[in-house]
């Protein structure tokens, strides 16, 4: 399985979700790995020192001879990986223009470590250029996290019409594994008005785990901790736990 996490949106619980899902699965016992395409590189600080990123994921797609493994670091968590990001992926885009292949970097470089890792979560940069669609071409599956807010669902048109482009050709076999609303609160009216229009929307696709907005969850990141170890009796802990037990009941 390899899921993307993706939503051109910025904010709404991508990384979030990358890297407490990515911990869970680990936590359940199979080498887990998570690949961070986001030149922001939250979800490597949220494991990593950048002083520990010698090589990124920039590196690897952009070099045809170097093997992703080459830069990838263990986590202090075990069965946990990162592939990690650095500011230089913002540049991947210029690098491949005119390269025939260039949505297939990724991929290409995946599959000989599939056996090693069977579980990948890849967590995407909030755009659907190059970097979002070598994720959903390289993707088993796709999770979308839709955070709980006005705006939810502003967006999501262009988000379907990437996916439908990349099933069309490089990667019919991609599925959308679910749409997993983020930073939830569950007292108010208008919370809840949101999850019945996502609901509609996305009618099943929906999981029955909801993320609930958690200072917790917030705060796991800077302590270079997931939130299973930072605060594992937290809500956030069990909402992601929960998560991935459906997850794995959808692939
Ligand atoms: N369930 C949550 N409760 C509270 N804060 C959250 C929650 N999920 C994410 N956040 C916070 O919201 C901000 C954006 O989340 P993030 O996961 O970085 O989104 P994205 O990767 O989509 O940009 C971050 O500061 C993060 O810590
Ligand atoms: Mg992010």
């Amino acid at each position: 399985m390899i899921v993307a996490i993706a939503n051109q949106k910025g904010g709404v619980g991508k990384t979030t979700t990358a890297i407490n899902l990515a911990a869970a699965l680990a936590l359940r016992g199979k080498p887990t790995l998570l690949i961070d395409l986001d030149p922001q590189a939250n979800s490597t600080l949220s494991f990593l020192d950048m002083q520990q990123v010698e090589q990124s994921v920039y590196d690897a797609i952009a070099d045809p001879h170097l093997p992703l493994e080459t830069v990838i670091i263990p986590s202090s968590l075990p069965n946990l990986s990162v592939a990690p990001s650095r500011i230089a992926l913002a540049k991947l885009e210029a690098k491949l223009v005119g390269e025939l292949d260039a949505h297939f970097r990724l991929k290409d470089k995946i599959e000989p470590l599939r056996k090693t890792y069977p579980q990948i979560v890849i967590d995407c940069p909030p755009t659907l250029g190059l970097l979002t669609v070598n994720a959903l071409v390289a993707a088993t599956h796709l999770l979308i996290p839709i955070q709980s807010s006005y705006f939810a669902l502003e967006g999501t048109d262009d988000l379907l019409e990437t996916i439908e482009k990349v099933r069309a050709r490089p990667n019919p076999a991609l599925r959308i594994l679910g749409v997993v609303i983020t930073m939830h609160d569950k007292r108010t009216a208008l919370a809840r008005d949101i999850r019945a229009q996502i609901q509609k929307v996305f009618g099943g696709k929906v999981f029955k785990t909801v993320i609930t907005k958690s200072v917790r969850l917030e705060e796991s990141p800077a302590y270079k901790e997931s939130i299973f170890t930072f605060a594992p009796n937290s809500t956030g802990a069990l909402e992601y736990y929960k998560l991935s037990e459906e997850v794995l009941g959808r692939v």
